[in-house]
């Protein structure tokens, strides 16, 4: 008796959640299918939206950043630079003391908020970690190809300081102009481990690859093992190997296709590709790459 009336209590509670599920599923699928919710960024977020995206990025940045070893921080030195850093790099989406974010800074959606109060909501190995990779989806950038790592540890320094810096503090800390040193411990050894069609490859395909979103090559090509949409502003970066010419005029051999990335218009003045800022090293994993596919 006893058993059957269990056995009928777990039934109904496991339609009644099926119901449920279902019922919930349909309902999103429809606001996704209609487009009802509102993806401008001249309105917010829904509340419990935001609040929920937030507590995801937040999990997200622990979890990643858990087994960074932060070195000392805050000599004089690097808390200038960082601070420069800071100017030049963050400051016109973050802002500073008495220093607004500009136009793109106020009106982005997250808005980017300024970074006093960063350092008693991230550890510095948190900081660090969201500064080199950036956030999905945000509009904060990924700086670790335009930030040393030593570099990245200064801005770092800098946040922790922000808080008790005043707008004088801040001018003056901020003062020194600062050339960004990307890190030359990032470019890859040389490998031979890439074959293609008997030639061998130097560089490092699978960081080409990674790196190829960071210099944006997707928002014009469609390139195989790269996430994006379809486009075709450039034609399709597939099977560069095997054809006869690339980029109209040049032999598929890997230094030629270095030449094209770093700069096209050396190549043909016409080109309408714009000269991304790739170096070296980063052009030499990226052809690997694609020479590859
Ligand atoms: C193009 C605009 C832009 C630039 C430039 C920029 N950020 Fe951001 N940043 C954002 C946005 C957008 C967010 C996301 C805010 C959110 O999710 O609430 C963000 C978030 C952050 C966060 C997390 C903030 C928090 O309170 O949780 C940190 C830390 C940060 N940025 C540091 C930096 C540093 C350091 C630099 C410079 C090296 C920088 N940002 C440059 C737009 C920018
Ligand atoms: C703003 C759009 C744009 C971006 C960004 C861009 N390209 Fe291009 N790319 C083009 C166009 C357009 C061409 C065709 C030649 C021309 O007119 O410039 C081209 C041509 C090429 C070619 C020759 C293709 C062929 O079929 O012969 C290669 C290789 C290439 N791009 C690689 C890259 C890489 C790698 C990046 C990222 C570092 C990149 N492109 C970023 C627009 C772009």
């Amino acid at each position: 008796m006893a058993a059957s009336r269990t056995r009928l209590i777990v039934k109904t509670a496991v339609i009644t959640l099926l119901t449920a599920g279902g019922i919930a599923a349909a309902g999103g699928y429809t606001v996704y299918q209609a487009g009802w919710y509102d993806i401008g960024a001249s309105t917010q977020h829904l509340q419990p939206v935001y609040s929920l995206l937030e507590q995801a990025m937040h999990n997200s940045v622990r979890h990643h950043a858990k087994t960074i070893v932060t070195p000392s921080l805050g000599d004089p030195a690097q808390l200038r630079r960082g601070a420069g850093l800071y100017r030049e790099h963050c400051a016109q989406c973050h802002g500073g003391p008495a220093a607004p974010p500009s136009a793109h800074g106020q009106s982005m959606q997250p808005v980017p908020g300024p970074l006093v109060d960063a350092a008693a909501r991230w550890k510095p190995r948190e900081l660090y970690w969201i500064t080199r990779h950036g956030i999905k989806m945000s509009g904060m950038p990924a700086w670790e190809l335009r930030l040393g790592e030593a570099d990245t540890w200064a801005v770092v320094a800098f946040l922790n300081r922000l808080p008790d810096l005043d707008a004088a503090g801040y001018r003056t800390l901020a003062a020194n102009d600062v050339a960004a040193a990307p890190d030359s411990s990032q470019a890859s050894a040389v490998t031979g481990g890439n074959a293609t069609g008997g030639a061998l490859l130097r560089g490092d395909a699978g960081r080409g690859k990674k790196i190829i979103g960071q210099y944006a090559c997707q928002s014009c090509h469609t390139i195989p093992g790269v996430t994006g949409s379809e486009v075709d502003v450039g034609r399709p970066l597939k099977g560069l190997a095997r054809r006869p010419v690339i980029a109209g005029r040049l032999a598929p051999t890997q230094d030629n296709l270095i030449a094209w990335i770093r700069n096209p218009q050396a190549i043909d003045p016409r080109a309408a590709m714009p000269a991304m800022g790739v170096t070296e090293s980063d052009a030499r994993d990226i052809s690997a790459y694609l020479l590859s596919k």
